[in-house]
């Protein structure tokens, strides 16, 4: 785990607390304490792990959220509408760097989605072509036909307009017209893609898990951190 020694204003203002030049202000309000030691000056360098404010620890360094995304909400940092970001703690969303999506949950998709301000984590994790489990399930209009399960395990599958089939997904019929499907990779409306390629149409998608994350015991819009 990162433990940076820097001056306590660019621990306050990468952290949220407050800005840099803000940091004196926050001093007189705040009781922040490098181990015994109240502190006044921004400028007095420190390990984050030495450093408390009002008795409690610094937020990580690095953060990593597991959210269970409500559908209406956007997995982005400047659109109109509800952002993701609007539904965490109002501090995390003045970190810099900021806190961004690990790929995104299209605005009607509901379920989980990690969050985190580790840019080489979150590169690794939404590169496209990284094997990363994701099972979703989704409601479709019209029943199933019946060769689904073997048209996706094929790899053979092309999305309207890709040049590459894609990896071998698993599919678990639960009704007629509702379905468990496991891919690794993530492709833009992947899932919503694959089923207009069989004829049909997504009409509830919701990932039950990311990874080894599942939001089973997150109710819609709650979160939690995680480690990996
Ligand atoms: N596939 C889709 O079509 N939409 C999502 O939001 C995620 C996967």
């Amino acid at each position: 785990m990162k433990n940076s020694y820097k001056r306590i204003d660019a621990h306050l203002s990468s952290l949220g607390y407050c800005t840099r030049s803000d940091a004196k202000k926050f001093l007189k309000i705040n009781e922040l304490f490098v181990n015994e030691n109240r502190v006044f000056n921004p400028s007095i360098k420190a390990y984050h792990n030495d450093i408390t404010i009002n008795g409690e620890n610094l937020d990580p360094e690095t953060l990593i959220i597991l959210l269970n995304k409500p559908s209406g909400v956007i997995c982005s940092h400047n659109d109109a509408g509800v952002l993701i970001y609007s539904l965490l703690p109002f501090r995390w969303t003045q970190r810099n760097p900021k806190i961004s999506t690990i790929g995104r949950l299209d605005v009607d998709t509901t379920g989980a989605i990690l969050l985190t301000d580790d840019g080489t984590l979150n590169h690794k994790l939404s590169n496209p072509k990284k094997d990363v489990v994701k099972v979703y399930e989704a409601h479709l209009k019209e029943p199933l036909k019946g060769d689904e399960e073997k048209i996706f395990a094929s790899g053979e599958l092309f999305l309207n307009g890709e040049s590459k089939a894609l990896l071998p997904a698993k599919l678990e019929v639960l009704s007629p017209t509702c379905v468990r499907l496991e891919i690794v990779e993530g492709k833009y409306h992947q899932v919503k893609r694959m089923f207009a390629a069989v004829g049909n149409r997504v009409l509830k998608l919701h990932r039950i898990s990311f990874d080894k994350f599942t939001v089973e015991d997150l109710k819609e819009g709650e979160y939690k951190q995680i480690s990996l």
